[in-house]
């Protein structure tokens, strides 16, 4: 198939900004809110068609809040249109971060299927969608160069058709997601139910086709999935399988599980208050040495009192509320571990952001109190909203467990790549 002929309108030409890093974003700024409106309708179709969870997107008044609010990234996107074709097609997002990683890119690839374009609609077109797809990870990582960063890194946001090297207890509660359920393409509308979103190959398929391991050592993909052949193709490797999972807030318990003995649950929703901001900082530091990377060239964030502050206020400019719940150790208050769920007003779908144990305090059931315990303050607090939704590396099993005890399903695998185009 010849490449369709393609224009990128990228935020930073957009009038009123300043690709230097100035990252305003103003109010009044008309071509900036289409923008944002245009990005946000294509990243819904894009959770829609391939997570079933259309409201993982993030609206996109809160996304031009954080772009201007967070302090940690500079972000930046692109619209693609194709031919004459108003409706933009597809879209990148960047995310740099500003305190580590000065070399890193994390990029985001928005290409709905063809049919299930926001504005286009029109029959599906596979072949269409891997073209662009490709395309438009090039511009976006072209533009990262441009801005100083050789390191990209990839979170696919389709699911992995199918995957193998993960044993049943992996794969969810035991249930072995069956193929006959989802039919034989990738993008057949059955695969657009409630269920889970994945399959294990047959050992005869895993026998007849080529499996590329991944860098974490857990976990292989099909070499002759259309996505690892792109991705392969543009120079990348698989560094990690990640498993994502939600959680029915109306199946979970909506009170205080037992507090875990010689520890009191502290609870806050909003910014850290500025009494815990110094062990926050500790714990943030702890969580990003200990979380399993798999392959990645990522090195480990440290966290101090201000740039806990900095996030919080970034968070909260975005209008995302967090929603937290930490375990102390009841003789001297140090706080052992926590866990947070991050939601935008009128979004029903949460987000579990980070949970971190001290390692000498792992094991003792504290995190499945803590998951369990903000569970329950989300549905005191927030009633309106159903459901939580989480990523976790398919290596980290006491993570995996926890989440299971919490109430989490899992619905899809998905895969972290890396290109590192440093010197
Ligand atoms: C993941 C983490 C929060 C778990 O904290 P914890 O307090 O030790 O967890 P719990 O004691 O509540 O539960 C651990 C579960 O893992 C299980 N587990 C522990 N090690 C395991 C292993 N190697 N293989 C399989 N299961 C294991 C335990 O048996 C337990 O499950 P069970 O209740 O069914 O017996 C902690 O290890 C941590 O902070 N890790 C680093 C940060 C991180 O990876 N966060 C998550 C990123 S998404």
């Amino acid at each position: 198939m010849t490449q369709p002929a393609l224009r990128f309108l990228r935020s930073a030409d957009l009038p009123g900004d300043d690709a230097s890093g100035e990252r305003l974003l103003p109010e009044e700024e008309a071509a900036h809110a289409t923008f944002h409106e245009a990005l946000a309708a294509l990243d819904r179709a894009t959770c829609a068609a391939e997570l079933g969870t259309p409201d993982l997107a993030e609206p996109a008044q809160t996304r031009r809040r954080r772009w201007a609010a967070d302090a940690n990234q500079h972000r930046e996107a692109a619209l693609v249109r194709a031919g004459g074709e108003e409706a933009p097609v597809g879209a990148w997002m960047l995310h740099m971060p500003l305190l580590d990683n000065l070399e890193l890119a994390e990029i985001e690839v928005l290409v709905p299927p063809r049919g299930a374009h926001p504005a286009t609609g029109g029959p599906g077109d596979e072949e269409f969608d891997t073209v662009l797809h490709g395309a438009v990870l090039a511009d976006a990582r072209a533009r990262a160069r441009e801005l100083g960063r050789p390191l990209h890194c990839v979170f696919a946001p389709q699911p992995l058709f199918s995957a193998a090297g993960l044993g049943p207890a992996l794969a969810g509660s035991g249930e072995r997601a069956d193929a006959e359920a989802h039919g034989p393409s990738r993008r057949s509308p059955e695969r657009l139910g409630p269920g889970p979103r994945y399959r294990l190959l047959t050992e005869a398929e895993a026998e007849a086709g080529e499996l590329l391991p991944v860098a974490s050592g857990t976990g292989s993909v099909p070499a002759d999935d259309p996505q690892v052949r792109l991705m392969r193709e543009a120079g990348f490797r698989a560094v990690q399988m990640e498993r994502f999972s939600v959680m029915e807030l109306a199946a979970v318990p909506a009170q205080l599980p037992p507090v875990p003995a010689g520890c009191d649950f502290v609870q806050w929703h909003g910014e850290t208050p500025p009494e815990h901001r110094a062990q926050m900082a500790d714990l943030r530091t702890v969580f990003s040495a200990t979380q399993p990377l798999g392959g990645a060239a990522f090195t480990p964030a440290v966290w101090d009192e201000e740039r806990v502050r900095r996030t919080d206020e970034g968070v909260r400019a975005a209008g995302i509320e967090a929603i937290v719940t930490a375990l102390a150790d009841r003789e001297d208050g140090r706080l052992l571990g926590f866990t947070v769920f991050e939601h935008t007003a009128g979004v029903p779908l949460a987000h579990q952001e980070i949970t971190v144990v001290r390692p000498e305090a792992r094991g003792r059931g504290f995190a499945t109190a803590l998951k369990r315990a903000n569970a329950a303050q989300l549905r005191r607090l927030r009633p309106e909203i159903s459901a939580v939704c989480t990523w976790n590396a398919v290596e980290n099993l006491p993570m995996l467990a926890v989440n299971r005890a919490a109430g989490f399903v899992p619905r899809a695998f998905t895969v972290v790549w890396e290109a590192d185009g440093r010197e």
